[in-house]
C-alpha cells in the first residue's frame, strides 16, 4: 500500500472518529464506537481494545476484531500494555516475536502499537491495536492515536480524581 494510500485512509478515520466524538459522550458505547470505527476503517488494524486502569490492573473496556483476548486483566507492568502504562508513553513493537515483554493473544499479531491514555500525569487507561502485518505501524498512526488518546481522556469517568 502506498503512503498517499495509507495517509488518505488515517485522514478518513479521523473525519469518521471526530463526527463520533461529537454525539454523547457515554462510556462503554463510545468506546465500543471507537473500537469498531478504527478496526473497520484501517486495514492494518486487525484488533482494537481500550483498557481502563483500575487500581494496579489494566482492565479491557472494549474491543473490535476477529476474536475475544484472553488478557482481559493485565497488571500494569507485563506485556506490553503494562509497559506503557507503566511509563506513560506510547510503544510501538515493529516485530512482536523480537519483544521479550509481549503477551501474545493471536498467532497472527506480528506487530502492535500501545498508546496511554493520559490525564495530567495520570495514566488512565490505554489503546491497544495489533496488526497481522511486520512493522504496520509509523509516525502518523502514532499522532492520530495519540490525538484520540486526547479526546477520550477528557471524556472518560472523573472518578480516581475524587478517590484521594
Ligand atoms: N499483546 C498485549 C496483550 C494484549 S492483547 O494484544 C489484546 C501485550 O503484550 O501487553
Amino acid at each position: 500500500m502506498s503512503q498517499a494510500t495509507r495517509d488518505a485512509i488515517l485522514q478518513q478515520v479521523r473525519q469518521t472518529l471526530e463526527a463520533r466524538l461529537a454525539l454523547s459522550d457515554q462510556i462503554p458505547q463510545l468506546a465500543e464506537d471507537v473500537c469498531r470505527i478504527l478496526e473497520r476503517t484501517v486495514p492494518w488494524y486487525d484488533w482494537v481494545g481500550i483498557y481502563l486502569v483500575d487500581g494496579e490492573e489494566l482492565v479491557l473496556a472494549a474491543w473490535s476484531g476477529p476474536a475475544a483476548t484472553e488478557h482481559v486483566r493485565i497488571p500494569i507492568g507485563q506485556g506490553i500494555c503494562g509497559a506503557a502504562a507503566r511509563e506513560g508513553q506510547t510503544i510501538i513493537v515493529p516485530d512482536v516475536r523480537q519483544d521479550p515483554r509481549y503477551l501474545q493473544c493471536f498467532l497472527s499479531t506480528r506487530s502492535e502499537i500501545v498508546v496511554p491514555i493520559r490525564r495530567g500525569e495520570d495514566v488512565i487507561g490505554e489503546i491497544d491495536i495489533d496488526s497481522d502485518q511486520l512493522a504496520a505501524f509509523d509516525e502518523k498512526d502514532r499522532a492520530l492515536l495519540e490525538w484520540l488518546a486526547s479526546e477520550l481522556a477528557e471524556r472518560l469517568p472523573h472518578h480516581r480524581a475524587s478517590a484521594a
